[in-house]
């Protein structure tokens, strides 16, 4: 998904509506959000790579992924609002309107099944990265090409796991600007609720085109 996304880099619509994730996600939040927050830090990797019009033939994934290269002066720039662009983007596409016994099918179940045993396992062993991560960042499902294995890891800030060469399958953004407005400081609820808004259907299809 991030392969396709190139400079000049461009804020994507929603794949719903800002309301359609209420009263999970409420509409005031997914607007500020997508609107604002996403919107800036396309702006600011745009205006960061402007000079580098070699760095300008690469694609998103190819930019995190090789961040080793990059010369020193964006490296920070790149991390922070390329990986935000890149954290968003999986974010928005792996979310979906409310719905009950919202549960994971196919390889990505078989897959969460043999590493985590069950998926309420997971669900813990998620819930724990999630709630535990100190300040701003991100949990995450990743997929790790080297050993075949679904892992749970958390990233600081806007770090992206393609930083380590990690392939993110779904990622929760705990950033209070996900959740202030309606949940105030209990993360812990928002993370509870989110389960019942993942689109597993994506996660599924990422996971599969990794394989
Ligand atoms: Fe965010």
């Amino acid at each position: 998904m991030l392969d396709t996304l190139t400079y000049p880099y461009t804020l994507p619509s929603l794949p719903y509506q800002f309301d359609a994730l209420e009263p999970i996600i409420d509409a005031q939040t997914m607007e500020i959000h997508h609107d604002k927050h996403h919107a800036s830090y396309i702006a600011k990797l745009n205006e960061a790579l402007k000079p580098y019009t070699d760095l300008q033939q690469k694609n998103l994934t190819e930019l995190l992924s090789g961040i080793a290269n990059l010369p020193e002066e964006i490296r920070q720039v790149v991390i922070n609002h390329g990986g935000g662009h890149a954290n968003h983007t999986i974010f928005w596409n792996t979310l979906r309107p409310n719905q009950e016994n919202n549960n994971p099918q196919g390889t990505v179940l078989d897959f969460i099944n043999s590493t985590f045993g069950d998926m309420n396992t997971f669900k813990t062993t998620f819930t724990t990265a999630a709630s535990n991560r100190f300040g701003s960042g991100w949990a995450w499902l990743i997929f790790d090409p080297e050993k075949n294995v679904l892992e749970i890891t958390s990233t600081s800030n806007q770090d992206s796991p393609l930083l380590v060469g990690q392939f993110p399958i779904l990622g929760l953004d705990v950033w209070e600007h996900a959740y202030y407005l309606k949940y105030q400081n209990h993360r812990i609820d928002y993370i509870n609720a989110w389960w019942n808004i993942i689109n597993w259907e994506e996660a599924n299809k990422t996971l599969e085109i990794l394989l």
